[in-house]
């Protein structure tokens, strides 16, 4: 399985923290926010990453992370996200890194506590289709938030006003080789942009959307108030853990 860190975006809600950098670059205690997402991916027995950026300050990617040689990497791939399409448009371009392959997809600005090497590994035994993680949350419509019945996910909604459960759809994605069929299909949601949440309820319409709950803390870091909670629970407990 390849991994694919999604780090593009102008930031905007961080004005003007990212009036000259890329919000991955940010500080998140003592590392830059970009290093999180990629240890995650190593942490989970994932080495071959793409990193798709754009927006502001994308050379200095290659700067920070050069060839990966701090992680212990061989390679790093990068691509360029031009505009501001959205999650799901960025995922697009994907497609020939991904190679026919299944793919973990994480959201650039998503820390967690422990690891996903279960839920990497049930993926890999998972015949098609996709899986997403779950956790509890005190404000649920800052996030994609499921509608279960039972065991069984009914529908995501987006932001939703009502939500209709307390557990945001984190971002960190399993996806088979169809997502890259399913993103041109998509179209852009009242905020301009192809939503990660379209995709994951067109596998959730075709029944094969499997899901699990995060152990440990989850933040993402795109809001002052989360940015600041990443850095907190970074600098109280540590993140990325075996
Ligand atoms: C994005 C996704 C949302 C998900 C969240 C997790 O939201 O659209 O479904 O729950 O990431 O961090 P955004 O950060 O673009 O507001």
């Amino acid at each position: 399985m390849k991994g694919v860190i999604l780090a593009g975006g102008l930031g905007t809600r961080l004005y003007p923290l990212t009036k000259v950098t890329n919000k991955h670059l940010l500080p998140i205690y003592d590392k830059p926010m970009i290093y999180y997402p990629i240890q995650t991916l190593i942490n989970a027995g994932i080495d071959d990453i793409l990193i798709v950026t754009g927006g502001n300050s994308a050379g200095d990617f290659l700067k920070l992370l050069g060839n990966g040689k701090e992680f212990g990497l061989k390679h790093i791939n990068y691509t360029y996200q031009e505009g501001e399409g959205g999650i799901a448009e960025a995922l697009g371009l994907a497609e020939f890194f991904a190679g026919g392959e299944k793919i973990c997809v994480v959201l650039g600005d998503n820390i967690i506590e422990k690891n996903i090497r279960r839920a990497a590994q049930a993926f890999q035994e998972q015949k098609e289709g996709a899986k997403i993680l779950l956790k509890e949350v005190p404000d649920p419509e800052r996030f994609g938030v499921p509608e279960l019945k039972g065991d069984r996910i009914v529908s995501i909604e987006e932001k939703p006003k009502k939500p209709k459960s307390n557990y945001a759809v984190i971002g960190i994605y399993f996806f088979d080789a169809t997502v890259f069929d399913i993103v041109k299909t998509l179209k852009p949601s009242a905020r301009g942009e192809l939503e990660i949440s379209d995709v994951n309820n067109r596998y959730i319409e075709r029944g094969q959307m499997t899901w699990d709950i995060l152990e440990g803390w989850w933040t993402d870091a795109g809001t002052f108030e989360s940015l600041l909670r990443a850095n907190q629970l970074v600098a109280q407990t540590g993140a990325n853990k075996l």
